[in-house]
């Protein structure tokens, strides 16, 4: 049997040799300068984080400060292809996306940390000494997650107030956590810089212990897909990332389609229980292909010509689990390929393909997501489409040509909606025409 262990390519994070032959979508410096749609939104950025500093500065006096306000961002994530791959190690197509979660903070003279929702009206308090988890204030467990782990390996943090805001939607599939936890470690990095020893973290340990904060304090087995889009994502480019190795390259996104997600209404129900059940499923056929292939760690150690000794050696449904990850690891090489080479229809025509192995094989889709894509796919400009994240709710993402996003925008929910159950909706389905972004940073002038 053929082994599939290393990357075709090696990753860096030196995005020049990509040689992209065309302007990329949102970058800084191939978007023409004056793009008003890019203007507008960083000045609306510039604004919400002048009025963050404002609302810190009111809410929490100036007694206890030891350094100046500053504002970090993290940006939420998009998947384009490469689901449920990075828990099983393998590869991963994901690009974070213009909206985020942003924090100001500032530092404190003592161990205290307090941080006010801005989205939830809440405020809470604790102590970087004792931090344990709060059933009242859920969303405050991505932030005190965060800080444990951080304090637990080492780094010298500082109290910190803090106040948080984002517009990355809850519960639809686009890691508004990870971006609560990336925003979170960064801002504690920089604040500790400025008013402690400050201590070395890249963005991709950063993503780790962010990873590590989800898993081991908020209690959600997640990979690390999310987590490292948001603190490595680069504007106008996917970020191909290879989930064994941590190594990831940036992909450049063509110029001329938009990234366009639709959210179908339908929050998680199933997610956490069946996500961890076909986390246990890869696990158990990783355990019974060992048996005569000992070289097998995971399910990225098979390639797609190994197929048929699958189908000999485990039974169902853990072989359609273990297809769907062989035949999806496959289809991101073959989607960087593609992007690289122009192909968008190539593209595209592999998004269409693994929707339909998520639904199919690997089981996670539902009715919603299935008619969201299905309502698309003779819709003019649209070169692919497919439900993105964990699944069993959420949103697609759609790669739509700029000059077919209007119409697509004005009639999509209109056409979703005559083929659903509004029965089944909790929320409004939405639609959200993005840009992809650079990864979590510190804003200007912080
Ligand atoms: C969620 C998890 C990710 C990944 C996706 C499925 O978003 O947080 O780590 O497993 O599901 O691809």
């Amino acid at each position: 049997m053929a082994v599939r262990n290393e990357a075709p390519r090696t990753h860096s994070q030196d995005a020049s040799r990509d040689g992209c032959p065309v302007k990329v979508l949102g970058g800084p410096g191939p978007q023409p300068p004056g793009d008003p749609c890019v203007r507008l939104k960083h000045r609306e950025r510039q604004e919400r984080a002048a009025r963050l500093r404002s609302v810190l500065a009111a809410t929490y006096g100036e007694d206890t400060a030891c350094s100046e306000i500053l504002v970090v961002r993290a940006p939420g994530r998009v998947n384009l292809i490469g689901e449920h791959t990075d828990y099983n190690e393998g590869f991963v197509l994901p690009a974070a996306i213009d909206r985020d979660v942003m924090i100001a903070a500032r530092g404190r003279r003592d161990r205290a940390v307090r941080v006010r929702s801005l989205n939830y009206g809440e405020a809470v308090e604790f102590t970087l000494d004792g931090i344990a988890y709060d059933r009242d204030h859920i969303w405050s467990n991505y932030v005190r997650g965060t800080l444990k782990v951080l304090a637990e390996s080492g780094a010298p943090l500082c109290g910190m107030d803090m106040v948080v805001t984002g517009d990355v939607p809850a519960g639809a599939g686009l890691s508004s956590s990870a971006a609560l936890e990336v925003a979170t470690a960064v801002a504690a990095r920089a604040v500790a810089a400025r008013a402690a020893a400050g201590f070395d973290l890249d963005g991709r340990d950063l993503a780790l212990k962010c990873q590590r904060a989800e898993n081991s304090f908020v209690g959600v087995n997640c990979g690390i897909m999310d987590q490292l889009a948001s603190a490595l994502g680069k504007a106008g480019h996917a970020l191909f990332i290879d989930c064994r190795s941590y190594e990831y390259e940036p992909v450049p996104l063509p110029c001329d389609y938009r990234i366009v997600i639709c959210d179908t209404g339908v929050r998680r129900g199933l997610r956490d229980s069946e996500y961890n059940l076909r986390r246990s499923q890869c696990e158990e056929a990783v355990r019974l292909l060992r048996r005569d292939r000992p070289d097998v760690r995971s399910l990225r150690d098979v390639s797609p010509e190994d197929l048929p000794d699958l189908e000999d050696h485990l039974p169902t449904p853990v072989r359609e689990r273990a297809r769907h990850v062989v035949l999806e690891n496959d289809r991101v090489l073959r989607s960087v390929g593609a992007l690289r080479g122009g192909h968008v229809d190539m593209f595209g025509g592999l998004m269409v393909e693994s929707h339909a192995s998520l639904r199919d094989l690997y089981e996670v889709s539902c009715p919603e997501l299935d008619a969201m894509v299905e309502v698309t796919l003779d819709m003019p400009g649209v070169a692919g489409a497919r439900m993105t994240g964990a699944g069993f709710g959420g949103c697609t993402v759609n790669l739509v040509r700029d000059d077919a996003v209007d119409e697509f925008r004005r009639t999509v929910l209109a056409r979703y909606m005559r083929t659903v159950d509004p029965s089944r909706l909790s929320s409004e389905p939405q639609v959200y025409v993005c840009r992809a972004e650079d990864g979590a940073g510190l804003m200007p002038g912080s």
